[in-house]
């Protein structure tokens, strides 16, 4: 296939100094196996198989009412605060972060409201520190919950539907919230028809972490000025290459090379950026991967480091700490915007041989000589290339590494779909806190505290 065609690019010389090409044959044979397994839709978690369609499907007329409230809020809210958490929050929080101009606040340029987040953590200060912002500004709220019982946006959602309320009264508030929930179970779906909100679906047969292309994620990137219509495109395009049958497949060979490095000891993978935008990306990412595959005593510790910055913290330890990890560095070939090194006459800081030449390219140079050190200190690299920072690429790049995940998990006879070993928290916390049903637990627990 062409490059162009492909929207990424994969760029295995990084690891040859690693594997051999017959364990990479090898290993593509058995992701080819975990791909027909999940294309077969017969693997383990198969009615949690919905995300594989959802650009396909391309549901228009949500599309179109999204659009309807962010028209509709954009004369009326400077603040939309987004509530939810894990596969609830990082999608369109990483796609905010890589989409939006970072400074469009101060300088008056937003496409719609500031997007603000609530519901994520249990931090009071940073509770009070947002209900200060929403005391001050014209406000709408968005609650994203699956279940519509997560504890965090839970408690944030009563805060904030009581600020609401008391600012605006009943009616208007109700105008002013939106959920996006369960068809029809859950407390949320419950609050919402007795109010009056507006709701979007989640469908049943998608998962939170593989949920970012529903309203879940798309609402809150229509309302902050995104072209949801790119992102969808951009995905359904990767959904064809991705759905491909073939040994040039790059979800495959991603999927096939990360199993293969796993099996040889090199336990953790590192995404790596060389663009801030990218960093709550690899939040979205972390949680795609280690909810999916960390279960059964199995699984690839995915962390991620934001580049250059990092390289000056943890690039000491990637270069000569323990030898467990490899990197996929997330390479964007393009910046959108221009900027130059200057000239300057004193060239004290010795940097007049630089002058004229763009920061990216600069910025490239740093990324050519980090990947050969890091190969170099024993640290295998696996490259993605896309041509730039754009919605079609990142609806492209959501969908690529939840194919991936999906071949991945199989491969190594996980299901990829479940998460058990989040609700052993969520019960000690309530046994913690009181709750009715949960005295038993609780007095254990105290003991040991
Ligand atoms: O990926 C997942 O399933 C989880 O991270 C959930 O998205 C998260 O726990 C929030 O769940 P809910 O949407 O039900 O509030």
């Amino acid at each position: 296939m062409e490059r162009e065609d492909n929207m990424i690019d994969i760029d295995i010389k990084g690891i040859t100094p690693f594997v051999t090409n017959q364990e990479i044959e090898l290993s593509i044979a058995k992701a080819l196996e975990a791909y027909d397994t999940l294309t077969s839709r017969k693997g383990r978690g198969n009615d949690y198989l919905g995300w594989l369609d959802l650009p396909a499907d391309n549901n228009s007329s949500n599309q179109d009412r999204m659009k309807q409230i962010a028209a509709e809020w954009k004369s009326k809210a400077q603040v939309v605060v987004v509530i939810g958490i894990g596969g609830s929050y990082l999608g369109a929080k990483a796609a905010l972060e890589a989409l939006v101009h970072p400074f469009a606040s101060e300088l008056e340029i937003n496409e719609g409201p500031r997007i603000v987040f609530a519901g994520q953590n249990l931090s009071q200060d940073y509770m009070a520190e947002l209900m200060d912002l929403l005391e001050e500004k014209e406000y709408a709220a968005i609650v994203i919950s699956k279940s519509g019982t997560t504890t965090e946006p839970a408690i944030a959602f009563r805060i904030i539907k009581n600020h609401l309320e008391t600012k605006y009264g009943k009616e208007e508030a109700a105008t002013r919230i939106v959920a996006v929930t369960d068809k029809s179970r859950g407390a949320l779906k419950g609050v919402a028809s007795k109010e009056g909100y507006r709701t979007f679906v989640i469908p049943d047969d998608v998962g939170g972490r593989y949920s970012v292309l529903t309203p879940v994620g798309l609402l809150p990137m229509a309302l902050a000025g995104v072209d949801i219509d790119q992102m969808i495109k951009g995905a359904a395009k990767m959904r064809g290459i991705c759905m491909d049958r073939s040994r040039g497949n790059i979800a495959v060979q991603y999927a096939a090379l990360r199993n293969l490095l796993y099996g040889k000891g090199k336990t953790t993978e590192i995404l790596v950026n060389f663009n801030p935008k990218l960093q709550y990306f690899a939040e979205w990412w972390k949680q795609l991967f280690g909810e999916s595959e960390g279960k059964e005593g199995k699984g690839l510790f995915p962390a991620s480091v934001n580049f250059t910055t990092d390289l000056h913290s943890m690039g000491q330890y990637i270069q000569e700490g323990e030898r467990i990890m490899f990197e996929t560095v997330l390479d964007i070939r393009q910046a959108n915007r221009k900027y130059s090194v200057g000239s300057d006459p004193s060239d004290a800081d010795g940097l007049n041989f630089l002058a004229g030449m763009e920061v990216e390219q600069v910025n490239k140079k740093a990324r050519a000589g980090t990947k050969l050190a890091h190969i170099d200190g024993g640290v295998p690299n696996i490259q993605l290339e896309v041509e730039r920072l754009d919605a079609s690429n990142l609806g492209a790049l959501f969908y690529f590494f939840e194919f991936a995940c999906g071949v991945s998990a199989y491969m190594l006879g996980i299901n990829p779909f479940d998460q058990p070993g989040v609700e052993d928290y969520k019960k000690n916390m309530f046994a913690l806190l009181g709750k009715p049903g949960y005295e038993e637990l609780g007095a254990k627990l105290k003991e040991r505290l």
